[in-house]
């Protein structure tokens, strides 16, 4: 994610149909429609925009976008970094929520995972939203040539090969709807993720052939691409969306009804897209009919997935976190709770669904989030206005458009990413030098860094390795690791002509470690100089895996062991459990690189 501010490009914003008409219903909470929108347009802007350009991109009074930011701010939703609003990892509740209730994701990833091992090629998962797909997966084969899109991305179905498979569906009305999208938003601009429809349909054909206005452009055969998929069962995209960029798609199904669309994405230099057609369908159906008979198995829920809102990750609050603590049951009874008054507690509506509750009665709903009737229905119809929720007989489920607020930037953001802004506010507060490393192999490498200010400061160059055995953060890794995994690092890191090889005795080492995994965490005195002292925790993921570890460096007349353990060691312990909060959620449907 970078922060950089919305481009200005003058061209008009395309807002979606609203799934109620355009006509905002009465009970419509403002702040929730505002939050969204103001989520919508940081998700579109990567992840970070300035107030101003918030302020352009939603037509918000500039005074509404920095009370909505504030708000969402003080719910964990975004970040202030100086006067950006950044997207924080704990938005992805939303999406995982949907991805929760969907069932799909915990079923077929795996799955999807190891086609993608099996053909060497991407493989993606994709849902039906509207008259587009959606990504809810993605096993992606980095390559150099080929643009990959990113989970919560949406793309018009007719540029899609599991469009084609989806519409084939499409009830007539269906139909006249999507004709209505292409008529209002003839380049795509309702699809940020997509480049602009201005090609010509075939490859390579001679466009200057036809007046601009009769040109035919991506899209037009659409009607016919999709009873072909319908009936023969699969799709191809010969680059409908960029050049390159072919694919094969199979429906999966489940009671009868397309659930979602298995895609492998591959790239011209490698197969063209009827030789990617001939090469792997019959692999791809047995992987589908796998998929199939997984999805028919008796249901087993993830015992680790909390039902409803997850209360305030952190163990002690943060100066962004508001003091008040997370929207919950817990809180219904406090005075002035009834007044729905921020954006963040609609939010919390939406995370009242998950694993095992993909449906909801307004009660339950109420229930889950401790708001009143009154107000989780005020919630739930505005979320239906706006397309996120729908409802049929009293009871209500999320759409995919959930994903649209942060997954696609979010998903993307990397361990040291997710680390980056803990580590500023470390070093602020105690006034000393913070670093961020990762195990690789028998060394550690440093992949976040922040120096205090001042003469004293200890300055480390990301990217830099030591070996694992002779720093804290190394240590505070190995001692997790199976003892003689422990003692391989020790030998191997000792073996070159590291001064410190003669006083780590083997057995002496493996002591420290039984200690650093007994306290919690490891303390070096003169690791990388003279006079340094090295403090370091260790950060687990959602299984309990050491994959990380922060470190505080001082030098050892600044304070007594003691006092570092009394007074250093609880911020360190704070600072791991809010790195480890956030990689929790963002590690439940995606995999969180670790550099
Ligand atoms: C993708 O997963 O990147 C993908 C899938 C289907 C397409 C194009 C791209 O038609």
């Amino acid at each position: 994610m970078s922060s950089r501010p919305l481009p200005s490009t003058g061209r008009t914003v395309v807002r979606p149909a609203t799934a109620a008409g355009s006509v905002v219903p009465e009970e419509a909470i403002t702040p929730l429609i505002h939050g969204i929108a103001v989520l919508r347009r940081l998700t579109e802007a990567d992840g970070a925009a300035s107030p101003s350009g918030l302020e352009r991109a939603t037509g918000l009074a500039r005074s509404t976008v920095d009370r909505i930011t504030a708000a969402l701010a003080r719910g964990g939703y975004v970040r202030l970094d100086g006067r950006d609003a950044v997207l924080a990892p704990r938005l992805m509740e939303l999406g995982n929520a949907y991805l929760a209730a969907l069932r799909l994701p915990r079923v077929l990833d795996p799955l999807a995972d190891a086609l993608a091992d099996d053909l060497d090629e991407s493989v993606s998962l994709a849902v039906r939203d509207r008259d587009g797909v959606r990504f809810i997966h993605q096993a992606t084969r980095r390559r150099a040539m080929s643009l990959s899109f990113r989970v919560g991305d949406l793309l018009p179905a007719e540029r899609t090969a599991p469009g084609a498979l989806f519409a084939s569906e499409w009830t007539e009305e269906e139909w006249a709807r999507w004709r209505e999208r292409r008529t209002a938003d003839p380049e795509d601009r309702g699809f940020p993720a997509v480049p602009a429809r201005s090609r010509p349909y075939e490859t390579g054909s001679d466009d200057s052939a036809f007046p601009a206005a009769q040109r035919p452009t991506v899209g037009d055969d659409f009607e016919q691409r999709a009873a072909e998929a319908g009936r023969v069962g699969w799709a191809l995209d010969d680059q409908l969306i960029e050049p390159g960029l072919v694919a094969l798609s199979m429906p999966v199904r489940e009671a009868g009804r397309i659930a979602c669309v298995v895609n492998v994405v591959s790239h011209t230099s490698r197969h063209d897209a009827a030789g990617l057609r001939d090469a792997l369908l019959p692999r791809l159906r047995t992987a589908v009919a796998a998929m199939e008979r997984a999805l028919e198995a008796p249901d087993v829920l993830d015992v680790r997935a909390a039902p409803g809102p997850s209360p305030t990750p952190s163990p002690t609050p943060g100066p962004t976190e508001d003091p008040a603590g997370p929207a919950g049951p817990e809180r219904s009874m406090e005075p002035g709770w009834e007044f729905v008054e921020s954006p963040v507690r609609g939010l919390t509506v939406i995370t009242a669904f998950g694993e095992g509750r993909g449906e909801l009665g307004l009660a339950a709903v109420a229930r889950a989030t401790g708001l009143s009737r009154a107000s989780a229905h005020s919630a739930l119809i505005t979320l239906e206005h706006l397309g996120y929720v729908t409802t049929h007989d009293g009871v209500f489920r999320l759409t995919p458009r959930v994903l649209g607020l942060g997954f696609p930037p979010l998903s993307r953001a990397s361990l040291s990413e997710i680390a980056a802004p803990y580590l500023t506010e470390l070093s602020q507060r105690l006034q000393d030098s913070v670093s961020f490393a990762v195990p690789a192999g028998d060394e550690i490498q440093y992949t976040g860094h922040v120096s205090a200010r001042g003469a004293m400061s200890v300055h480390v160059t990301v990217g830099t390795r030591l070996p694992a055995y002779a720093t804290a953060v190394g240590r505070a890794i190995l001692a997790d690791l199976p003892e003689t995994r422990a003692a391989e690092a020790l030998a191997g890191g000792t073996a070159g002509a590291d001064s410190r090889a003669d006083v780590i005795a083997p057995e002496r080492f493996r002591a420290e470690l039984d200690r650093v995994r007994t306290d919690g965490y490891a303390l070096v005195e003169g690791e990388l100089a003279q006079g340094l002292r090295c403090l370091a925790v260790p950060v687990r993921d959602r299984d309990g895996r050491t994959v990380a570890a922060v470190n505080v460096a001082m030098h050892t007349g600044r304070r007594t062991v003691e006092a570092c353990v009394d007074d250093v060691l609880p911020e360190l312990r704070a600072t791991a459990a809010r790195i480890e909060a956030d990689l929790h959620i963002a590690g439940r449907f995606s995999r969180v690189r670790r550099t």
